[in-house]
């Protein structure tokens, strides 16, 4: 008689092929915030893109099921190509091999509405399908929040530290301690980056580390040569000394503070 698997055996065994086949990444890193529209994908592809100009190996995993905006900020207009069984070829850009739904190849607006089982669903896939193959590092952009792809993620990947992302403003500071609790009811370690920070929204994130007890990474200005270098698809760190140096703080930070 073949065996008859119970919905949670086949989340069990999903979970071994997907821990499986991230094996072979030396640090998994996601990069979160409670509020939308703070700077976690900037965050995410340019530390990536920081890591893979140092000479390391890295990945990057768009998380954001409905909203993926990697492909975007990259300027990466090509769909996924797929190995003879069937597993994905990640698209690699600036030496980094980057996954993300919106490689799937449907228009840009088309609107992704998943609930939470399939946005779980679709994120497991992608770390269990994607030819990640030997990485030093592996970015996880995340969506805004701290539900759906936040908790597959920080339930089922062995996260070696979490970035959490807050502009210097009260709201968003008061999301990224929500962000910072959930983190470490999971028992990961993470660090704070200040984004945004100057004139406009003033500076300060440093004082919610300290409060949270946790390393502050760095701090990024507001500043226009950020903004333009999404509308031109490069990272920042590629393009700017200046912006490059406060990122290169902040990987050292993250390495000797977070994954150290
Ligand atoms: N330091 C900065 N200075 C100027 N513009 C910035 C800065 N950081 C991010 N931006 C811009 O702000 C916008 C939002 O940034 P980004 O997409 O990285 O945020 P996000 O947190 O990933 O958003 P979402 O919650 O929707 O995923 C983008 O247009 C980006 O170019
Ligand atoms: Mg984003």
């Amino acid at each position: 008689m073949p065996e008859i698997l119970t919905p949670m055996d086949r989340m069990e065994q999903q979970t071994d092929r997907m821990k499986e086949n991230i094996s072979r990444v030396r640090y998994k890193i996601a990069v979160m915030s409670g509020k939308g529209g703070v700077g976690k994908t900037t965050v995410a592809v340019n530390l990536a893109a920081l890591f893979a100009a140092k000479g390391y190996k890295v990945g990057l995993l768009d998380a954001d099921i409905d909203c993926p905006n990697i492909g975007k900020i990259l300027g990466i207009n090509e769909t996924f190509q797929f190995t003879d069984s069937k597993r994905l070829i990640p698209i690699e850009k600036y030496d980094i091999k980057i996954a993300s739904m919106s490689f799937f190849g449907q228009p840009e607006d088309t609107p992704h509405i998943f609930r939470g089982p399939i946005i779980h669903s679709a994120i497991m896939q992608m770390l269990e399908m994607t030819e990640w193959g030997l990485l030093d590092f592996l970015i996880i952009d995340m969506p805004p929040g701290t539900s759906d792809a936040a908790l597959t993620i920080m339930q089922f990947v062995p996260l070696d530290g979490i970035v959490i992302v807050t502009t210097p403003q009260e709201l968003s500071l008061q999301d990224a301690t929500r962000s910072a609790n959930v983190a470490k009811q999971f028992g990961k370690r993470f660090g704070i980056v200040e984004n945004m920070a100057g004139d406009v929204f003033g500076k300060g994130a440093d004082k919610i580390a300290r409060q949270l007890d946790a390393p502050f990474l760095g701090s990024l200005p507001l500043s226009k040569e950020i903004r333009e270098s999404c509308d031109k698809h490069m990272p920042i760190v590629l393009a700017s000394e200046k912006i490059r140096k406060e990122f290169e703080k902040i990987v050292e930070n993250l390495k000797k503070k977070v994954l150290g």
